[in-house]
């Protein structure tokens, strides 16, 4: 049996039977799947929550290499190994000079699992920089790429959460990014952080230093507390039942969504049910961001699905409204 402890952010025991690092497609393709039923796909780990010991094989992504495959005036196609961390995959854009994923700064995980919940910061989701990706069927080997549209992606979410859930082992992806400066300042506090920085003209470089700054402030830092980012994604309500809350609770915040509908931060939510900061053993919901369950250093997984479990029943109760995870329970 070998230990997760190490493979999830969330630091939380279990056991596996078997875990393979994958380090190139051949290394897939001459695997024995028939023999592996059910694998698992694991990238950074950190956007999992272990309830117990896994049975079935672990494949762990370790593909790694970043090459700029087409090269235009205005923007370079960039080819990424899944395997490979996100941040590096950032931190090489920059020093390339290529814009497009500053604001998607010091995210954890892997290059391959970011496609799969599409990951977003700071007014930025990987779906507006992805071109396409490449992934192999367990069920058969077989090689497909996706391009952009055959993600089907939405807020946290893709076809590789949904129908093809643990079917695709996503070997490559292609982004585009761009030579020419085109900042996403708009959300949050952004240009606040870069006024504090006493910066008037950001590059790309200045604005990923500031979102590392905010997210630094208030996220913690998992090699320190065990966490998974944000635990529940943020609340989708119709316009009418946004209007309904905001009468009994003029103060609460929401932002227009695809057409009538409005995204309530549930951070917010969790909050007013006071939630935040509140320890239950070694499972907490963070001081400086509710949305963030933590591992204060034994927690079980069961431990944290008991939390969030009790901050989705006060969250029902208050505003009727149903969280929905953000992290894989596994
Ligand atoms: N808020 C509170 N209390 C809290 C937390 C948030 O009232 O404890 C409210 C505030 O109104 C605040 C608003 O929520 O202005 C938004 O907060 P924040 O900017 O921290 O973002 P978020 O909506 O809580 C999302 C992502 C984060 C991402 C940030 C910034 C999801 C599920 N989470 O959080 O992503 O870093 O926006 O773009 O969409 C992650 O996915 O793991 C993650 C950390």
């Amino acid at each position: 049996m070998i230990s997760l402890k190490p493979y999830n952010t969330f630091g939380v025991e279990s056991f596996a039977s078997e875990l393979i690092r994958i380090n190139n497609e051949e290394a897939l393709l001459n695997l024995d799947l028939n023999a592996r039923p059910g694998c698992k796909i694991l990238g950074g780990g950190s956007n999992i929550l272990l309830t117990g010991d896994i049975e079935e094989t672990i494949l762990k992504n370790e593909i790694k290499g970043i090459e700029i495959i087409a090269d235009h005036q205005d923007y370079s196609d960039v080819k990424i190994g899944g395997g490979e961390v996100w941040h590096e995959v950032v931190l090489w854009a920059l020093k390339n000079n290529l814009g497009g994923i500053e604001n998607l700064s010091l995210i954890p995980g892997s290059a391959g699992a970011a496609p799969v919940q599409n990951i977003g910061a700071y007014g930025v989701e990987l779906k507006d920089v992805l071109i396409s990706l490449e992934g192999i069927f367990l069920l058969d080997k077989k090689k497909k790429t996706f391009a952009n549209e055959d993600c089907k992606f939405s807020y946290r979410k893709s076809v590789f959460k949904t129908e093809l859930k643990d079917k695709i082992f996503i070997s490559s992806i292609v982004l585009r990014l761009t030579k020419i400066q085109q900042l996403h300042l708009k959300y949050g506090n952004i240009t606040e952080e870069l006024d504090k920085m006493n910066i008037a003209n950001p590059g790309i470089q200045e604005v990923s230093e500031a979102v590392i700054r905010i997210r630094n402030s208030k996220l913690p830092d998992p090699k320190v507390i065990g966490n998974a980012g944000s635990f529940f994604k943020n609340s989708i309500v119709l316009k009418a039942q946004f209007s309904e809350l905001k009468r009994m609770y003029p103060n609460i915040p929401g932002f227009h969504e695809e057409e009538a509908y409005i995204k309530i931060p549930t951070g917010w939510l969790i909050e007013q049910c006071g939630w935040k900061g509140k320890r239950i053993g070694d499972a907490g919901c963070h001081e400086k961001q509710a949305l963030v369950l933590v591992n204060y250093g034994k927690a079980k997984g069961s431990d944290i699905i008991k939390l969030a479990s009790d901050i989705s029943e006060s969250v029902l109760q208050k505003f009727n409204i149903v969280l929905t995870p953000e992290v894989n329970i596994w």
